[in-house]
């Protein structure tokens, strides 16, 4: 087990380039099953997720390799529906597999990831979806099998009860080779679908309206290979303007998503950081103390201030001047990073989907857990700002989602060493 060792205090200054988008990546890497030919992948962020998701591919008989920032897949010669208890057990996001295999095998066998750090994550949306699309269903003690009767599946008219990123990309992805025309109503809206829609369109499909809450999938008899560039990864993007906003100083991000990115921006700028946005990057600079943000964060499905980005601004208004309210609407159990910022001395208080922030003068370093991604990631911001040394464990969840990251913190002037 690995650890971050991270000393506080000092100014951040610098500029980076914007990883590619780990929640784009993922979906995209299943997408490529639907493919008869060879999709490259540019901007591929070397991230242990997509690393997971590579062993999912060549297991399944499709060829995937990632030198550099390049992913290669080529699904021609796919054999297997089955993915193995142990590859979904690597992330949770395996489930994302489901549709495409389905699309293109007309069966899949996989299991469900256990209970997760962010609370239950059931699937019964997606199930729900694909059985109206011909899927038979069976779950035999944990392994889910579902399997398209006629080996195709067919389009169908679906509500989703709720904005679900993982059932939108699913459904989209069982559609595409689907006879007939899928309607989702109620779809989510968040950026990466549409970054997996354009990728799917690049290949040949037939999809329109990814990005509002209608979208349509006509589906079509094959898809092509391409050659595609993964968007910038908002959420890494969210994650280093709240560093450098918690630790002071300024910060050119390059590669930005400048819309994408809006929900997040013009939350941020309330705490009287200037931060202004052009051409594709973004420059925030830090003077004197945060400010708390006056009005109840909450966070919400795109295009409302996304929960991914929850926890690293909640460590830099830990010592921001005033007290700032978050409300946690999209998952039940995603404040668990708020007992690390506790023992580094933030005042926060949690109540049910409210966690109250009062800011204090300043934090001290810990020796602290990562309890998830964004919540280990959190920490780190926290801890930038600290005084004196910190010291967070369990840090492969950080890895599943920042590229680099030490590297990254290093360069800005930031003290931070793995050991
Ligand atoms: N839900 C159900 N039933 C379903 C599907 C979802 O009840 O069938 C519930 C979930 O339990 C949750 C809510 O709906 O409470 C939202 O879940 P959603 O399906 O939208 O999320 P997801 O697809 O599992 C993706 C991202 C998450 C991100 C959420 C919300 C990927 C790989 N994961 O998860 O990213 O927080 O959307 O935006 O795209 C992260 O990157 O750290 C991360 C957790």
């Amino acid at each position: 087990m690995q650890n971050f060792v991270i000393t506080g205090g000092k100014r951040l200054s610098g500029e980076i380039e914007l990883q590619g988008c780990k929640n784009s990546t993922l979906p995209i890497m299943a997408a490529a099953i639907l493919v008869n030919g060879k999709c490259s992948l540019e901007s591929c962020p070397n991230l242990t997720d997509v690393y997971s998701a590579a062993r999912i591919l060549n297991h399944l008989g499709c060829k995937c390799s990632i030198v550099g920032n390049r992913g290669e897949i080529d699904a021609s010669a796919i054999t297997g529906s089955e993915i193995p208890e142990r590859l979904m057990r690597e992330m949770r996001s395996s489930i994302m597999f489901m549709g495409a295999i389905l699309g293109r095998m007309g069966e899949c066998t996989f299991s469900i990831p256990g209970g997760c750090e962010l609370g239950p994550r059931p699937i019964d949306m997606h199930l729900a979806a694909l059985a109206k699309m011909g899927a038979e269903i069976q779950d035999t003690g944990g392994r889910i099998c579902c399997r398209m009767p006629k080996g195709r599946s067919h389009g169908a008219r679906l509500s989703l009860s709720f904005p679900s990123v993982g059932a939108t990309e699913n459904i989209i992805l069982c559609a595409v080779l689907a006879e007939g025309e899928t309607v989702i109503n109620n779809a989510a809206r968040e950026p990466e679908i549409c970054d997996m829609c354009r990728f799917l369109r690049s290949c040949g499909a037939k999809i329109k309206g990814d990005g509002e809450s209608c979208i349509m999938v006509e589906g079509v008899e094959k898809l092509h290979g391409c050659e595609y560039r993964i968007m910038p990864d908002r959420i890494a993007g969210a994650t280093y303007l709240s560093m450098t906003a918690a630790a002071g100083g300024e910060l050119i991000l390059k590669n930005a998503c400048i819309a994408e990115m809006e929900p997040f921006v013009s939350i941020l700028e309330q705490t009287g950081c200037f931060i202004c946005a052009a051409d594709n990057r973004i420059y925030l600079r830090r003077g004197g103390r945060l400010k708390a943000v006056k009005n109840r964060i909450r966070t919400m499905p795109h295009p409302g201030f996304p929960t991914d980005a929850q926890a690293v601004l909640m460590a830099a208004l830990a010592t921001a001047e005033g007290t700032s309210v978050f409300e946690e609407n999209i998952f039940d159990c995603r404040y668990r990073h708020t007992d690390a910022l506790i023992k580094m001395g933030a005042d926060i208080q949690v109540m049910g989907k409210a966690a109250v922030i009062r800011g204090v003068r300043r934090l001290h370093g810990a020796d602290i857990e990562a309890t998830d991604l964004r919540g280990g990631a959190a920490m780190a911001v926290a801890a930038l700002a600290a005084e004196g040394t910190t010291r967070i464990g369990s840090i492969s969840h950080i890895d599943r989602g920042y590229e680099k990251f030490e590297d990254v913190i290093t360069s800005l002037g930031g003290s931070i060493r793995r050991e």
